[in-house]
């Protein structure tokens, strides 16, 4: 049983500036829903209720999305408008939510090794909320409990991109063993198109045994000077930790622009049906 998932959050967002200068990128809506708590949402729904968030400066947003507003609460209370609060209510009832600052943007990897303090000794989930997915028929984090129930390793998502973006992704190579199942062998970390193993792609689902956090310190700083998480995880999929899910579903890349318009499109007519 799974019961903690980490938000990686400090990042600053840069492909969204002016936006994110004095916001976090996580707070930016689809439709009335911030992005993080359509992860918060979907961690739930995979049984993880202890939200652990590694935040940054200018972040404060979050934490107080996840908590109630007095005021605001009490002038709407009894009124039509009070069911808008429906769904931020029902997290806060249902999760716990800690924090820590990651002081330094050092890379992914070293936003999750930042998070060992809320994690502890226990396998984890890991949700980049920019990277917003719609499972089909179960959230892709549900899909990969279900996955980690067979295999308990480390679990990664993955999906196929044009050749001409691996540049943009962590790649896998791996062994197919069916049911979109992956026995990674080797990974790496924005390779040019001549350098991929191949087009299967990382996005922002992970599940990772606590083993990752001694692999992480052991781990020097790659790609960009930053600690990657790519990196960590290729040294536990050498020792065959690492499996890798073509998950059942769609993702936006929310971080950028272009996703984010086609996830606002996605949601606005499915909101219409
Ligand atoms: P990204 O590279 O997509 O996010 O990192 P970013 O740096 O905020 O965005 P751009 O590229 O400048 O527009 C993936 C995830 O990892 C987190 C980010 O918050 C995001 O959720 N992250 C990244 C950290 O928490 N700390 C870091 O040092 C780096």
């Amino acid at each position: 049983m799974i019961r903690k998932c980490l938000f990686p959050a400090a990042g600053y967002g840069t492909r969204f500036l002016p936006a994110t200068k004095a916001m976090p990128k996580e707070m930016m809506p689809i439709l009335d829903e911030p992005l993080i708590q359509y992860g918060v949402e979907e961690s739930l729904a995979a049984g993880m209720n202890q939200i652990a968030i590694v935040t940054g400066r200018s972040k404060r947003a979050i934490e107080d999305h996840f908590d109630i507003s007095y005021e605001l609460e009490h002038q709407i209370s009894g009124t039509e408008k009070e069911k808008r609060l429906v769904s931020i209510r029902n997290l806060i009832d249902k999760c716990t939510f800690s924090y820590t600052r990651q002081l330094e943007t050092k890379g992914l990897g070293h936003a999750i090794l930042t998070g060992e303090t809320l994690i502890g000794d226990e396998a984890f989930g890991v949700i980049l909320a920019d990277d917003l997915c719609v499972g089909d028929p179960d959230p892709v984090m549900s899909q990969m409990v279900s996955l980690y129930k067979k295999r308990p390793a480390c679990i990664i998502a993955i999906e196929e991109v044009p050749m001409a973006e691996v540049h943009k992704y962590g790649v896998i190579d791996g062994e197919d063993m069916g049911d979109g199942v992956y026995r990674v062998n080797a990974m790496v970390e924005k390779p040019s198109a001549d350098e991929a193993p191949g087009n299967l792609a990382i996005i922002g689902r992970y599940i990772l045994t606590p083993e990752i956090f001694d692999t992480l310190r052991n781990t020097e700083a790659g790609k960009g000077g930053e600690l990657q998480i790519t990196d960590a995880l290729h040294t536990l999929a050498k020792q065959g930790k690492v499996f890798a899910l073509k998950f059942s579903g769609r993702r936006f890349d929310c971080g950028s622009i272009d996703g984010f318009v086609e996830a606002t499109n996605y949601f606005f007519s499915k909101s219409k049906e």
